[in-house]
């Protein structure tokens, strides 16, 4: 199988938030993709991935207090694309590291720690690579979020290359999955799809519009654009908002 990028054409799509309603069905089919193996490494199985500053390891119980002092910074939280606001309590966050733990089996999600303190200084990953029922594309989609006194150090770099040459790394399996259509013009429901991962930020965050695109420079790209949808998180619920993105192709496939 080849990339994505060199399957289709590089598709520019611009998706207004009645677009997909307006086709009055729900454009979603089955392909078969090479997909990453299931079951995923347990928590105690993954790997430490070593940066030359960072070491990016799952987010242990043990890790509560960093990971409170992490989740409850609004500067970052609130772009996460799953959450989109600093948790509001000890609680809430404990909880979300006992699902972290818990659902390892829908993740491919890390700390991001400074090797030479141990401090936790951000979070990294796919928080949900598996079921993806919160994407908005089918296809497994990245968060990246550091604490603000360590942006623009080149750490968000280091963290982008060591996660998704992991997660390239992974076994793969051939399974059926479901897409939306647009992603995957002229392709048949049923038919083998090359495999993709996206990168998705709301629009106006220029600082994220600048790091993908640096990062993403060397990945042909075959997909980007932008689209609307009803924004379905916390405290937002039925906003629209307006999502920029990228779909990369599996390099190794
Ligand atoms: C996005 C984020 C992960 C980037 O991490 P970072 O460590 O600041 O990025 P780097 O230092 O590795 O920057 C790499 C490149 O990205 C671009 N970039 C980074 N910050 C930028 C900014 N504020 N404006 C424009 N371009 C920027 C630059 O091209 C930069 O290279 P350069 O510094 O050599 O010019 C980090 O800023 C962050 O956590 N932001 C808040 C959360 C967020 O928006 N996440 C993305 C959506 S999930």
């Amino acid at each position: 199988m080849t990339t994505l990028a060199k399957d289709l054409p590089n598709l520019q799509l611009s998706l207004g938030v009645d677009d997909l309603a307006n086709l009055a069905v729900t454009p979603w089919f089955s392909y078969i993709v090479n997909l990453v193996e299931c079951p995923l490494p347990t928590i105690p199985e993954r790997p430490h991935l070593k940066t030359e500053r960072l070491i990016l390891r799952p987010i242990l119980p043990s890790d509560l207090d960093a990971f409170c002092e992490l989740r409850k910074i609004p500067e970052c939280q609130n772009q996460s694309k799953t959450r989109g606001r600093a948790d509001e309590s000890r609680e809430e966050t404990k909880q979300a590291l006992e699902a972290l733990n818990r659902e390892e089996q829908n993740h491919w999600y890390f700390g991001v720690f400074l090797q030479a303190t141990g401090e936790l200084i951000g979070e990294a990953g796919l928080p949900d690579c598996v079921a993806t029922a919160t994407s908005n594309t089918g296809w497994p989609e990245a968060e990246f979020l550091l604490k603000p006194r360590f942006w623009r150090q080149g750490y968000g770099t280091e963290a982008f290359n060591a996660l998704v040459d992991s997660w390239w790394g992974l076994p793969r399996e051939r399974r059926r999955h479901q897409l939306i259509t647009p992603l995957v013009p002229g392709i048949e429901p049923g038919a083998e799809v090359p495999e993709g991962l996206v990168f998705q930020w709301e629009a106006h965050n220029v600082r994220a519009s600048g790091f993908f695109a640096k990062v993403l420079a060397q990945a042909p790209a075959a997909a980007e654009g932008t689209f609307e949808s009803r924004d379905m998180r916390d405290g937002r619920q039925g906003e629209i908002v307006r999502w920029a993105g990228t779909l990369i192709g599996n390099p190794r496939s």
